[in-house]
């Protein structure tokens, strides 16, 4: 189990160390083997910092970040159990070198023993559990594959450490629309098979729909959160309702929300948990909007 209590990011601005930017503010969720938790919110929402804190390539300033009740603490072990894939595939190749470098530099670091021939197994095994045929792949330059293909072999590349999470931050943003069902399908079989998954997205895409739970994020600061089906089919807080009404659907003129005049939930006697979120219902949590009606502004 992968647990955020209460996660700060701090980072300092300016030149001189005089300002501050609260990137990440008191951020709590959990993320469990087997499950995809998705992490939605708008671009400069925080979401790739706390994907870097959960990685270990950021520190935390404030707050805990475990991993099965220890501390998060990077390092072989922890990256044995804890993978990540970013954004843009092509930045994670050098164009001079065959795209399976990749792997070769994950076997000098953590499996320098294991013999050519088992080694070449193993890489042909991960690249065919992200459906990729090896006779294609292996042995061509990055320029000579999609971005679909450097995409997936990087999950593969994940993948051959035989990690329990995986933190995948907009995977799918730079894919073409078929790739990315390629993709979202490949993480569903990953999940089946026990993979806990935190996906990072700006956007209510299709990936939304294979995550167990959802958690929404606006200026470092969760607004929603909880089981998909609760924070998605009754939403709450009015940004998660403008996220809703950005996904086009065909057949039905597009309308903006119905504005709320109160939190819906102040009047449910609903009661806060430790993030400050109210619990609506069971498994349903909302932070306060601030709404000019609610008379307990807290946003
Ligand atoms: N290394 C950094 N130094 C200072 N500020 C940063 C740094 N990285 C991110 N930020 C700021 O933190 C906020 C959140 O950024 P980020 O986590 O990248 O958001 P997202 O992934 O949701 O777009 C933004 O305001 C961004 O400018
Ligand atoms: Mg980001």
């Amino acid at each position: 189990m992968l647990t955020l209590d209460r996660v700060t990011k701090t980072y300092r601005a300016g030149a001189f160390g005089g300002g501050s930017v609260t990137a990440v503010d008191r951020v709590s969720f959990e993320a469990a083997p087997g499950e995809v938790v998705s992490l939605i919110g708008e671009s400069g929402s925080g979401k790739s910092t706390i994907g870097r804190m959960i990685l270990g390539l950021t520190r935390v300033s404030e707050g805990r970040l475990t991993l099965d009740g220890h501390e998060v603490r990077p390092g072989k072990d922890f990256y044995r159990r804890v993978q990540g894939v970013f954004q843009d595939p092509f930045s994670c190749y050098n164009p001079v070198f065959k795209a399976d470098r990749v792997f070769a530099l994950i076997r000098r670091a953590y499996h320098p023993g294991v013999p050519d021939k088992e080694w070449a197994d193993r890489v042909e095994k991960a690249v065919r559990d992200v459906r990729l045929d090896p006779g294609q792949v292996l042995g061509r330059y990055p320029h000579q594959l999609s971005g679909g293909q450097l995409q997936r072999l990087l999950i593969a590349r994940a993948l051959l450490l035989g990690p329990s999470f995986l933190v995948a931050d907009e995977i799918t943003s730079m894919l073409d629309a078929s790739t990315r069902i390629d993709v979202l399908n490949l993480l569903a079989g990953l999940k089946e098979n026990g993979l806990g998954v935190l996906y990072i997205t700006h956007d209510l895409s299709l990936g939304t729909y294979l995550a167990e739970r959802t958690v929404v994020l606006r200026r470092g600061r969760v607004v929603e959160r909880g089981d998909t089906q609760k924070v998605f089919g009754n939403p709450l807080h009015p940004y998660t309702r403008t996220l809703l009404a950005a996904v086009p659907r065909l057949n039905t003129p597009w309308t903006l929300p119905e504005p709320l005049e109160a939190c819906a939930f102040h009047e449910a006697g609903s009661r806060t948990d430790s993030s400050d979120l109210y619990e609506t219902e069971p498994g349903h949590f909302v932070a306060c909007a601030g709404l000019p009606d609610c008379g307990r502004i807290s946003a």
